[in-house]
């Protein structure tokens, strides 16, 4: 198993749902975590509860989309703790769309923070992990990123590009560089994820369709997550997805 005691562990999207699960999960197996997103004041609180538990954080606001922020957070981790060993590239937005309804604004975040941030975490941390000579990279993809739903078109194109960023990845840098590459893909999960959807038809589809599937909550995808960090180092999960049980599809 890999010990995460003297790892330091980045989190974007610290703020709510997975990020933050993931956060406290990380944490608990005793890594130094560094919490990123935009709303600083919920990192705040979220350090404060992870140092009253004994754990170690730190506190970076950053916008995913600004590649000098994520630069300045990788700078950051580096003088807190001296190496990047895990970065957990999870922010990401889904104001799901009818394409009819032409949502052109909600397209480019979805591709500034969902394509465009993890890209620029990926190249601010890799040339650390390659100087290291060790790292892991976990990319929040999505069951988006293997199939298509109504409302989905952009966002599910994201997500197809987060999976196939992650298999390309693993491919070139785990054999030679010892960069181990992970890409979860989960179900539905209880978070806030959808309130940023203003699309009317879409948020209509989804209060009337709603049958009683159980979500996952944060915490199992947190779980899966840290099962990859923590596997032996000779183990490269390379893709997780992760159902609700009931969900149909
Ligand atoms: N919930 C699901 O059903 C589900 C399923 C599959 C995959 N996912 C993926 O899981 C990831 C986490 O989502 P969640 O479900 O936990 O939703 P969430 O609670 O809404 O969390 C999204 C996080 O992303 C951060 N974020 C958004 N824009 C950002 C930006 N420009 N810069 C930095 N951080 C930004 C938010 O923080 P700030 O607003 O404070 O910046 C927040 O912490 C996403 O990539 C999502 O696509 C979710």
């Amino acid at each position: 198993m890999t010990d995460l005691s003297n790892a330091a562990a980045i989190i974007t999207g610290a703020s709510s749902g997975i990020g933050e699960a993931t956060a406290r999960r990380l944490a608990d197996e005793g890594a130094s975590v560094v919490l990123a997103a935009r709303r600083e004041e919920r990192l705040t609180d979220l350090k404060a509860e992870i140092e009253e538990n004994g754990g170690t954080a730190i506190v970076v606001p950053t916008d995913v989309t600004d590649r000098d922020q994520v630069q300045t957070l990788i700078d950051e981790t580096l003088d807190a703790f001296g190496s990047v060993d895990v970065l957990v590239n999870n922010a990401g937005i889904m104001p799901l769309s009818l394409m009819k309804n032409t949502h052109e604004d909600e397209w480019e975040q979805m591709v500034d923070v969902n394509i465009k941030g993890v890209l620029h975490g990926v190249g601010a941390a890799l040339p650390v992990m390659m100087e290291q000579g060790h790292g892991h990279v976990v990319n929040v993809s999505s069951v988006a990123g293997r199939r298509l739903f109504p409302g989905g078109a952009v966002y599910c194109g994201t997500k197809h590009f987060v999976t196939a960023l992650s298999e390309g990845m693993r491919n070139e840098l785990a054999p030679d560089h010892n960069i181990r590459v992970t890409s979860i893909e989960p179900g539905a999960v209880d978070t806030e994820l959808t309130h940023t959807i203003t699309d009317g038809e879409i948020v209509e589809m989804l209060e009337s369709g709603h049958d009683d599937m159980t979500p996952l909550e944060s915490e199992d995808i947190a779980e899966a997550i840290c099962y990859a960090v923590t596997a032996p180092e000779r183990v490269d999960v390379e893709e997780l997805l992760v159902m609700p049980t009931d969900q149909k599809e």
